[in-house]
């Protein structure tokens, strides 16, 4: 959440700053803000409630008037979205500016006192606080100087951060720092790029330096990148890293969304999370992050999958597959409450955290927790080098390529990926699983990728007449068994993130205890009735359903009669494992989802309130 940018060099710092926000809008689209060191050696800065598009408009006059600066785009945390709490946040005597991303917890105590001292603050932000308290630093030592000031700043606040700041009087030097959000600092040929990810510099240069957690840097043209510790002010020797990332990836490559590209990418981006771990010609799944630690899994009392929303759904289904096939006990927490329950964890205890950024606050402190409880850690992350795939002690990166749109489709299928892989590998080293039934389900999971190109080829025209049929929907239901109970649950998500269509996903047979009172004639259901898989059960679900006139929207297997017979809709999909079904059911689904944003004119991208990676609490 929030984007920052920051830039010096021999370019116009201007286009790289609001190229940079726009590649970063992903982050938080609440508002977008800028601030250059002109001629002069004046802060000149622009800001606005809304988009970067919006900032553009307001901001023209600042092209070419500098090589130096910084911005931001803001996802909402302390203060509504206005011009006024937008980044970039001068200091009380107009010299030093910030942008930040993150929360500063004790930004009240910290601002009760500097008011006390006579400080003002224009806006209701923690930033606001933030950058005046360095401005106090500064006053109370005119010695002091900036990179220091911000040091002993930073020294007094707890929370998340990820900052930029600076100060017209110290020309050409630009101040990061970060604790618990990310920042990269990209090195040029006489040129520096800062951003929260990669993507604003990646056609300048290939090499960068991801900055750790509690380090800070000063960087100048002059001087280069000087990283300390923020509690020490220890010297550290960079770590430069070539980004594997390439500006095709970043692109919309000819679709109208991200969105739409990152359905259409699934194929791929399922098959590159299997490339080298499963090979199914030697009937092995060659998955390093597991076999290191294979005695770790053997001998867990259970595995606990922490996660967020699209990747807690994942996880379910993994509880699914691991319980099946591996026979674990698997435990699946919402992090953000397994952080702040108590929970009874031993060393015994593999946790999982599945996170597509790899940066989810939630998930980070409950990995955090379970660390310090001696659990064994392992990630499923898809950004590599993000935060939690930092701190695990093993893990797994799904390959599925960056994910931009803000509803995640192509990580959710990668982590579905992931899970399988790992399900199938202990079952079999365990024992659990036979060598026929492996080869089967390795060779259906190998088939997977074109199954799902399958699906994009016969039902994308399909879905999207039937998403013209329910641009006026006001509630969905969305059901489904076993492996395909998550998969409606993923299913009723996107529908709402991207449509703000209310939807509810649930297990088909839970209906009859209360949701049943809303079906009628006007609620549609998507329901997911593959023939692996309590088939029989759905059909009475259905059967169900059609006595109360509701509209029936069917994902099936092809060639399927019964359930055909009885919906309004009807999805055909390939037929496959039922452990498998959930990757392949899911696309149409994201595709529903999808058009019927898109129809209502939604910003499929940039749904209201939401922002790719939260973190924030
Ligand atoms: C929904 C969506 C979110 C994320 C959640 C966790 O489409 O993208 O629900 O899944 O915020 O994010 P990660 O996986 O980055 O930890």
């Amino acid at each position: 959440m929030c984007g920052i940018v920051g830039y010096t060099g021999f370019q116009d710092a201007y286009d790289i700053v609001i190229n940079g926000l726009r590649r970063l809008e992903y982050r938080g689209y609440d508002s977008a803000g800028i601030v250059l060191e002109n001629a002069e050696n004046k802060l000149e800065v622009e800001k606005t409630k809304g988009k970067v598009d919006d900032l553009v408009n307001i901001s023209s006059q600042l092209k070419g008037v500098a090589k130096i600066g910084m911005g931001h785009t803001r996802w909402a945390t302390h203060g509504v979205p206005s011009d006024r709490n937008s980044h970039p946040h001068l200091s009380n005597n107009g010299k030093i500016a910030l942008v930040h991303n993150g929360i500063i917890e004790n930004y009240d105590t910290i601002k009760t006192m500097l008011t006390e001292k006579g400080f003002t603050f224009k806006s209701e932000t923690d930033t606001e606080v933030l950058v005046n308290l360095v401005q106090y630093f500064m006053d109370l030592n005119t010695e002091m100087d900036f990179p220091t000031a911000v040091r002993y700043a930073l020294n007094e606040v707890y929370g998340a951060y990820a900052i930029t700041v600076m100060h017209e009087d110290f020309l050409g030097v630009l101040v990061v720092g970060r604790l618990g959000s990310p920042l990269a600092i990209g090195i040029g040929d006489k040129e520096y790029f800062i951003a929260s990810d990669a993507s604003p510099f990646v056609e300048f240069t290939k090499e960068a330096i991801y900055l750790e957690e509690g380090h800070m840097a000063t960087i100048s043209l002059e001087n280069g990148v000087d990283i300390r510790t923020i509690s020490e002010n220890s010297k550290i020797e960079p770590e430069i890293q070539e980004l594997k990332l390439s500006l095709e990836q970043i692109e919309k490559g000819g679709y109208e969304h991200f969105m739409l590209k990152e359905i259409f990418e699934q194929p791929k981006s399922v098959h590159d999370t299997m490339r080298g771990r499963l090979i199914v010609d030697e009937g092995v799944i060659k998955m390093a992050g597991i076999w290191d630690h294979i005695e770790k899994f053997k001998n867990a009392n259970r595995i606990i999958i922490i996660a967020c929303g699209t990747s807690w759904h994942a996880g379910l289904i993994g509880e699914y597959l691991i319980e099946e096939y591996a026979r674990i006990p698997v435990e699946v927490e919402y992090a953000s409450e397994f952080r702040y329950r108590n929970p009874i964890i031993t060393d015994k205890d593999v946790v999982i955290a599945i996170s597509q950024s790899g940066e989810t606050a939630d998930t980070m402190a409950a990995l955090k927790l379970a660390k310090e409880r001696g659990a064994f850690i392992y990630g499923i992350c898809n950004v590599v080098d993000s935060s939690i795939a930092r701190i695990t002690d093993a893990g797994s990166y799904t390959h599925a390529g960056p994910e931009i749109g803000v509803a995640s489709t192509k990580a959710f299928t990668a982590q579905l990926t992931i899970l399988s892989l790992i399900a199938l590998k202990l079952g079999k080293h365990n024992g659990n699983l036979g060598n026929a039934e492996f080869m089967s389900l390795i060779a259906e999971l190998d088939a997977i990728p074109r199954k799902i190109e399958d699906v994009l080829g016969t039902t994308h025209e399909l879905v999207q007449n039937i998403a013209k049929d329910f641009v006026s929907a006001t509630n969905f239901l969305y059901l489904g068994r076993g492996y395909n109970y998550p998969a409606a649950l993923e299913g009723a998500l996107k529908l709402k993130e991207i449509s703000y269509i209310h939807a509810e996903g649930y297990p088909a047979a839970e209906m009859k205890h209360g949701p049943i009172a809303l079906i009628d004639e006007n609620m549609p259901i998507v329901i997911i009735a593959p023939k692996k898989g309590h088939y029989d059960k759905i059909v009475s679900n259905v059967q169900e359903i059609k006595a109360r006139k509701g509209k029936i929207i069917a994902v099936v297997n092809k060639g399927d009669t019964q359930v055909s017979a009885m919906a309004d809709y009807v999805i055909e999909i390939p037929e496959t494992s039922e452990c498998f079904s959930p990757i392949v059911a899911s696309v149409p689904l994201q595709l529903l989802a999808y058009y019927i944003a898109v129809y209502r004119g939604a910003n499929v991208d940039q749904p209201r309130n939401l922002a790719k990676s939260v973190t924030v609490e």
